[in-house]
């Protein structure tokens, strides 16, 4: 297992451009895959969820060529797609299998089955499944197909209409491609805002879409024509970076073309609030993408409330916002939040052991748990349960711990593979254990 060792560090000084944004990068993907002609995907995420999209694509027959500046993704067309001849892996990613489950339930004529690695194989498909069930989909999985691996016999859809019980940019994006590829109108109303990526490509490639407050309308196509792809720095990439230069004393980072979305940057709202000193130095569009560079200082930070719509907004900055909370002053409330447990680990857990572990004081509550800061923290040696974004969360936490904390950190690959040397560049005090 390959581990970390983290000691107190000096201050992060630098400039810096994290990897590029996830989602976009597994979107690009699948909508190019379902082009026709070739895209050219600049600065894709080589990350292993991104690799994993890209494995179960070439296994349906998608031809992906990797370039010194750019990926091309060869097209075959909406219904395109080949039967493939084994199982499909998504891996670690939720969002492989939940989009690829909305893609392949609407291609007639292939039958797949789609698995993961014990993570993704205790993750709920039954949001995706059931609402795909309701315009025609065929779907068998674990637990009344609630669980991975599924087993998809690829129908001809129709439209429907569904309002959504968890706000999911997933779910929402499943059903949006599978709208796509069913006859007549297919409606989705969220609960809250979540991330719009997959709208953004709807209009940057003029496939159908009307928007309406939290309610989108989609219809089938007979196909549409492949376009090149810009994709910004990860916001959620950034968010750890950024968080190591609020908390380490003197710190001073610039981070380069990070991703702006609204529909993501949450986690700025609640911290400029709470006394940050982060500010937007450019911003500008990437597509129909926003993207830009900011400025991060170290900065006293008072406790902050995390709650109701604005979650689905920082879903994957919560870890790090609790570990930001250990360093602010006062008692940070995180309610709502309840979808972490079923997130890469059970969040809440990994987030209020960790913290405890390390001397912090956190505990859970009813829809989530709270944070007392500020404390001082102590070196530890911290389970991870495998997930990228704790072992991040708890990385930054090693930088102002005294003592020694170690953690393993496989799990970074899954998002951000070069994490540890960007660290080690801004003069984070960290290196790889050999045993
Ligand atoms: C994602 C949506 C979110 C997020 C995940 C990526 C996406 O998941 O947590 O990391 O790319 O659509 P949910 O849709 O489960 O909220």
């Amino acid at each position: 297992m390959r581990r970390i060792l983290i000691k107190k560090s000096k201050k992060l000084k630098g400039e810096i451009s994290v990897p590029a944004d996830k989602s976009i990068s597994h979107r690009a993907l699948i909508f190019s895959a379902l082009a026709e002609g070739e895209s050219n995907i600049y600065n894709l995420l080589f990350a292993q969820d991104c690799i994993s999209t890209m494995n179960c694509l070439k296994s349906l027959g998608v031809e992906i060529n990797i370039g010194d500046d750019f990926v091309k993704v060869y097209g075959r067309g909406i219904s395109g797609l080949r039967e493939p001849e084994d199982i499909l892996d998504a891996g670690n990613s939720g969002t492989t299998m939940r989009l690829l489950t909305g893609v392949l339930s609407g291609i007639p004529g292939i039958f797949s089955v789609m698995t993961g690695d014990s993570s993704l194989r205790r993750r709920p498909m039954g949001r995706v499944v059931e609402p795909l069930l309701m315009m025609g989909a065929e779907i068998w999985g674990r637990a009344h197909s609630n669980l991975p691996p599924l087993a998809i016999n690829g129908a001809k859809l129709k439209g429907g209409k569904h309002t959504l019980k968890v706000t999911s940019a997933q779910v929402k994006s499943a059903l949006l491609l599978a709208g796509i590829l069913s006859d007549g109108e297919t409606w989705i109303t969220e609960p809250a805002h979540s991330r719009d990526h997959t709208e953004l490509i709807f209009e940057y490639l003029n496939l159908p879409l009307q928007k309406e407050g939290l309610t989108l309308k989609t219809h089938g196509v007979d196909g549409y024509k492949a376009k090149d792809f810009y994709i910004p720095g990860d916001f959620s990439s950034a968010a750890f970076i950024m968080a190591g230069g609020l908390i380490v004393e003197g710190s001073k980072i610039i981070i380069k073309n990070v991703g702006l979305n609204p529909t993501r940057i949450g986690m700025l709202e609640i911290l400029k609030e709470a006394g940050a000193d982060i500010k937007i130095l450019r911003n500008y569009e990437l597509g129909k993408e926003s993207a830009g560079d900011m400025s991060v200082e170290y900065s006293k930070i008072s406790s902050f409330e995390v709650s109701g719509d604005i979650v689905p907004r920082l879903i994957d900055e919560i870890p790090i916002l609790a570990i930001i909370a250990t360093q602010a002053n006062g008692k940070s409330v995180f309610k709502n939040v309840e979808e972490l447990k079923v997130k890469e680990s059970d969040r809440i857990k990994g987030i209020v052991n960790g913290i405890v572990k390390m001397g912090g004081k956190a505990e859970e509550i009813e829809s989530g748990f709270v944070v007392y800061g500020p404390t001082k923290l102590k070196g530890a040696e911290i389970d991870t349960f495998n997930d990228h974004r704790i072992a991040m969360a708890f990385a930054i936490a090693g930088l102002v711990a005294e003592g020694e904390t170690i953690l393993e950190c496989e799990s970074i690959k899954i998002s951000f593979p070069n994490f540890i040397s960007m660290l080690q560049e801004l003069g984070g005090e960290l290196v790889e254990l050999l045993s």
